[in-house]
């Protein structure tokens, strides 16, 4: 078996070590293609592969079709908006992902984007804190949680709105719930995204959502860019001096931004969220087990295709 790790944005070289450790074990092949320019180069190295590790990387149809042996294709990470799940189906490919292994990493980098904007980017001005302020958890699934337990660790005061978890869930992590979305930005000067890219959440933040948002608004997105309406966002822009967006990752209208709102967003050029060691391992490990799982007993658990 040949285990092929795929990744434009390579794990740790500590992550690769112990993934091997389980390759290894398992008496399979580990093939590495890391930091790869072109797509060409990824169709090349999976067309011997049995199975492969992804983070973002595109499973698109192209490389579906390059992939003449493969079998399981899984996503080190949460969000599978990279792979063409259909596809996958069409070509008998199972796919996974890993929930829940990078989520405290992406919470402590939503507060580390908050901090760093309170304080206005450590440049000597007297900044602001997050005691006593209220956050809203738009979406409260893995990365929710983490959010809830740092920020209960600062004194902020920590809503949730999330249609697809109990409200005991919520409840029981000190969370108060909102009904409705409405209800969570009103309330809200802090809001952070934590839902999927899917056709249900694509652009479904934008303007008359954010300007429900108190003064001092700052919105947080180490979701997608695609769930924000670039328009509606930038509408906001226009109108309120007082508004800020940190987003993990740049948005389509970086430009805009850069031009008119300096000092008003930060915006991270690679998607960072996942880009710790602890994660790299967690998400890398994980998908590595689930591989040589399915191969050795036929374990399906994580699977997100049909
Ligand atoms: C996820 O969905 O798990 C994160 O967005 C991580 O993405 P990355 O593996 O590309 O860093």
């Amino acid at each position: 078996m040949k285990i092929l790790v795929a990744t434009e944005k390579a794990f740790a070289p500590v992550a690769i070590k112990l993934i091997r450790e389980v390759t290894d074990a398992a008496g399979y092949e580990l093939a590495l293609l890391e930091n790869y320019k072109d797509v060409s180069e990824l169709l090349s190295a999976v067309a011997d592969a049995d199975a492969m590790i992804v983070r973002s990387d595109l499973v698109t149809p192209q490389v579906l079709d390059a992939a003449k042996k493969l079998k399981i294709v899984v996503r080190a990470g949460a969000g599978f908006d990279n792979l063409d799940l259909p596809a996958c189906t069409a070509h008998k490919v199972i796919a996974m992902n890993t929930p829940g292994q990078n989520s405290n990493a992406v919470a402590e980098l939503a507060f580390e984007l908050m901090l760093y904007q309170a304080r206005g980017g450590f440049a000597g001005k007297s900044g602001s804190e997050l005691r006593d302020k209220h956050l809203g958890l738009h979406a409260f699934g893995n990365v929710g949680k983490y959010m809830a337990k740092i920020a209960h660790g600062f004194g902020m005061q920590v809503y949730a709105h999330d249609p697809f978890v109990k409200d005991d869930d919520i409840l029981k992590e000190g969370v108060k719930i909102c009904k409705n979305v409405d209800e969570l930005y009103s309330k809200c000067q802090y809001v952070s995204l934590h839902m999927p890219a899917n056709d249900k959440t694509k652009k479904s933040i934008g303007y008359d959502l954010l300007k429900k948002m108190p003064k001092d608004a700052v919105l947080v997105n180490t979701a997608r860019k695609e769930v924000i309406d670039e328009d509606g966002l930038l509408k906001i822009f226009e109108e309120r001096a007082d508004f800020r967006y940190l987003s993990d990752v740049e948005p389509d209208c970086k430009a805009v931004f850069e031009e008119k709102y300096k000092g008003k967003f930060i915006f991270t050029a690679k998607k960072m969220g996942a880009q710790t060691e602890e994660a790299n391992i967690n998400a890398g490990v994980a998908a590595a087990r689930q591989i040589v799982d399915y191969f050795k007993t036929g374990n399906e658990k994580y699977r997100v295709n049909k």
